[in-house]
């Protein structure tokens, strides 16, 4: 859907390379905000499937500007501290303002074992990435907002967000936890005109244009088979389909604008009522 709603804004997605973030991106260029275009844009040693590529990044950056959004892409790890600070220093030296920030960089594996059979490596990366990531993004952009008084934090948090999945411990407490971070944050910067929010996706199609592969790893280390994994997530949603990117990017850009002005530390679901079972 095109249209202004956040013209003259600016939004930092992370995560931005493909899938969910490249479609988040997509809907708020499509709003007319500018976008920073944020992702590792590299291998993770600990991760058994790849990340999005340089060019993966650079395509988002192309199809955002195609809608007529100003668009700059940064390669950063939200893992480390010096590159959260460069992704701050880069947009505002850009554009001079953010007021827009949506966490959305995730990885859904290592995952597939017991709980005790997780190694600390495999811990470590995903609280890192999934969790730590996202309060370093807010610590190097939230000052930035808390002093325009003003300021919209979208954390994309999941299902497992909410509850358990078996085999998946350190995803399920990364992603509780980016919803108590979402719950605290909220209250912190509520009295600076700040809002932060979460939302939960159920399982998303890896859409061919966004060439997001979440589901598909998430598939492979339930042990599914590739051909059929999407059928079993799909049995799952009580609306029988898969929850589409552009489904979570919309919830994302009403966050974003003003009209969610009241809407400070609430969780959304987008789950095809995945989780009212
Ligand atoms: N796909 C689903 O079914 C689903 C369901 C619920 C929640 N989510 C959440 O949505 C978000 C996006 O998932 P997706 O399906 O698009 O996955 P994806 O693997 O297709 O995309 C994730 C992106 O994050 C980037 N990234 C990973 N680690 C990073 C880091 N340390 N620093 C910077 N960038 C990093 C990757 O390069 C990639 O571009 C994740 O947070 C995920 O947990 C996805």
């Amino acid at each position: 859907m095109t249209g202004d709603r956040l013209a003259g804004r600016v939004a930092v997605v992370t995560g931005a390379g493909r899938g969910v973030g490249r479609a988040i991106a997509l809907a708020l260029a499509a709003q007319q905000a500018a976008v920073v275009l944020v992702d590792i844009a590299a291998e993770i040693p600990e991760v058994p499937y790849p990340m999005a590529s340089v060019s993966q990044l650079e395509h988002t950056a192309r199809l955002c500007r195609e809608l007529g959004a100003a668009a700059l892409t940064v390669r950063a790890d939200v893992r480390s501290d010096a590159d959260t600070g460069r992704v701050a220093a880069e947009a505002l030296a850009r554009f001079g303002r953010v007021d827009v920030l949506v966490n959305n960089a995730g990885i859904a594996a290592p995952s597939g074992r017991i709980v005790h059979e997780v190694t600390d490596g495999e811990w470590a990366v995903m609280l890192d990435t999934n969790l730590t990531g996202a309060w370093r993004m807010i610590k190097a952009i939230g000052p930035h907002m808390v002093g325009r008084r003003a300021g919209s934090i979208v954390n994309i948090a999941s299902t497992g967000g909410l509850v358990g999945y078996r085999n998946f411990a350190g995803y399920v407490a990364a992603k509780h936890g980016l919803i108590g971070l979402t719950r605290g944050a909220a209250l912190d910067y509520a009295p600076y005109g700040v809002r932060v929010n979460a939302v939960c996706p159920g399982s998303v199609r890896d859409s061919e244009p966004g060439e997001g592969r979440m589901l598909a790893e998430i598939g492979r280390s339930i042990g599914l088979d590739p051909a059929e994994h999407e059928e079993a997530f799909v049995t799952q949603q009580p609306t029988n389909r898969l929850v589409e990117a552009e489904d979570v990017a919309g919830a994302v850009v009403w966050l974003a604008t003003d009209e969610s002005r009241s809407a400070t530390g609430s969780v959304v679901t987008v789950d095809g009522g995945y989780g009212v079972r």
